[in-house]
């Protein structure tokens, strides 16, 4: 076989004959690291690789388990796989709501899906407690680079996940094990943690390198869309410049969710950056407890600051996540700034939507912001990106410029125009919905908006046409 070298960067996966400090394609530096790879394509790789089977399993173990040893071996599961291919593939609930609505209603039977985030946030977990959801009629495959069998059984058991005959385990970082215990085990769902522990033996370079990193991700994607098997694989987001990514194989897979935390909190954003089988917006919130990832179905509760009295500087949102409204306390702190250029810092928003906002309130209101610092932020760490929190943002400075404080239960939805008009926002009746259901009683909302709304009887709405009206309607 013939062997090339080649130097990729590590974080984009670009490659060049000769190493370079700087990668051309990301900008990094020093991530160009020497990879050797055989000009086979991954397909023929494969087909090589599945001959490999006898000698590679020598050792005479059988390489997997079931989660709890003494059940019987629940064979009745395999039984359903031939009634699945053909038709329209039915979604299967994992019986997480949160995760079926980001996943857009339910798992696809054959589908490729990476769950990227950091160490620690709780992939491992999300995928037992999945397979918890999903072993009433599938059989699953959890295979761990990183713990051993004993671990992921001690965990699954704390967890409450019982195997039922239908769950097994393999500690493998060789990847054409993997595919041996796949043939020898037939289940619907494998799950793969990590990507970056696996590597194949067809490559010289190290686990988690970019050529490894795509090797397994090229050839899983065979083995889903080949045999229908749902495979699931983790990637950590890695820091250090030599360990492939998640990023690297994202176009290789139909779907890509993303766990996040914000540090030192305890609950988790689940995303869908890409989907191929439904919208890519929708947000899982999930709260890390004892007893592992609990579903938050309410996570307006989160976002929202409890307080007694009202502070200047904070207005209430409705932003639209995906198919959810989720409302969430918008802060601003204008401050005299020591600077020549004064500062504007933004968290949770896009700074330069916040600028954007401060130069119309400038214009409009008359608001002398040039002399101030502005730091913006979302409460509770939730990223938001609608221009329909526009006019909560505003709220949110003339509060804090003015040092007026916005009274309780006051929510703000629309989105501002340069020239300062108040625009309507989509789907204004499910946030408004969501404000009611949470004991809101005063909706500041477009004027234009405002006619058909009679409905919301124990409400009180405010129409506004510019933002100039704003000051006028707390007096
Ligand atoms: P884990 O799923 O191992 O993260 P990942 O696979 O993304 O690296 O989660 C590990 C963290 O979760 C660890 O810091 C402990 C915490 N945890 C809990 O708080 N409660 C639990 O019930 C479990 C299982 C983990
Ligand atoms: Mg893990």
């Amino acid at each position: 076989m013939k062997i090339k070298t080649q130097y990729v960067c590590q974080s984009c996966g670009y490659s060049a004959s000769k190493w370079l400090g700087r990668c051309p394609g990301c900008e990094a530096w020093n991530t160009l690291v020497e990879e050797k790879t055989s000009p086979q394509s991954s397909r023929e790789a494969a087909l090589e690789a599945a001959g490999l089977h006898g000698t590679l399993l020598s050792s005479g173990r059988q390489p997997w388990v079931a989660l709890d040893p003494d059940a019987p071996d629940a064979d009745d599961a395999t039984d359903s796989s031939s009634s699945r291919g053909g038709k329209a593939q039915a979604r299967l609930a994992t019986g997480m709501a949160e995760l079926d609505r980001v996943l857009g209603g339910g798992l696809v039977p054959d589908s490729f899906v990476l769950l990227g985030g950091d160490p620690g946030i709780g992939k491992s977990t999300l995928l037992l407690q999945m397979a918890r959801g999903l072993q009433k009629d599938l059989r699953i495959l959890y295979v761990s680079g990183e713990e051993s069998v004993d671990q992921i059984r001690g965990r699954a058991h704390r967890l409450g996940v019982e195997g039922k005959g239908r769950i097994f385990l393999a500690a493998e970082t060789l990847l054409e094990n993997v595919f041996a215990t796949v043939k020898e085990l037939k289940p619907h769902i494998v799950l793969m943690d990590s990507l970056q522990t696996f590597s194949s033996g067809m490559l010289e370079s190290a686990p988690g390198s970019v050529s490894q990193v795509r090797e397994v991700a090229t050839r899983l994607m065979a083995l889903a869309k080949s045999s229908g098997i749902c495979v699931w694989l983790v990637g950590h987001v890695t820091k250090d410049g030599n360990i492939a990514g998640p990023k690297v194989v994202e176009h290789m897979v139909d779907t890509v969710l993303y766990f996040e935390a914000e540090s030192g909190q305890s609950y988790r954003l689940l995303r869908a950056v890409k989907n191929r089988f439904g919208s890519s917006r929708e947000l899982g919130v999930f709260e890390m407890d004892g007893e592992g990832l609990r579903e938050v179905s309410n996570p307006s509760m989160l976002f929202l600051a409890e307080r007694k009295e009202p502070v200047a500087g904070t207005a209430v949102a409705a932003s639209l996540e995906g198919s959810r409204p989720i409302l969430a306390e918008l802060q601003a702190l204008v401050a005299p700034t020591a600077l020549a250029v004064p500062r504007r810092t933004a968290v949770g928003v896009d700074g330069a939507r916040v600028s954007l906002i401060a130069a119309i309130l400038e214009r409009h209101m008359r608001l002398s912001l040039a002399q101030n610092d502005l730091f913006f932020n979302v409460a509770g760490g939730l990223r938001l990106s609608e221009p329909a929190c526009d006019l909560a943002a505003a709220a949110a400075i003339w509060s804090s410029a003015m040092d007026r404080a916005i009274p309780n239960g006051w929510i703000f939805i629309g989105e501002l125009g340069l020239t300062g008009e108040v625009r309507r926002v989509s789907q204004l009746d499910s946030r408004i919905e969501e404000a009611k259901k949470l004991g809101f009683k005063t909706v500041v909302l477009p004027r234009n908006s405002a006619e058909k709304l009679s409905k919301y009887s124990g409400l009180q709405l405010i129409a506004l046409e510019r933002i100039e009206e704003l000051p006028r309607i707390f007096t």
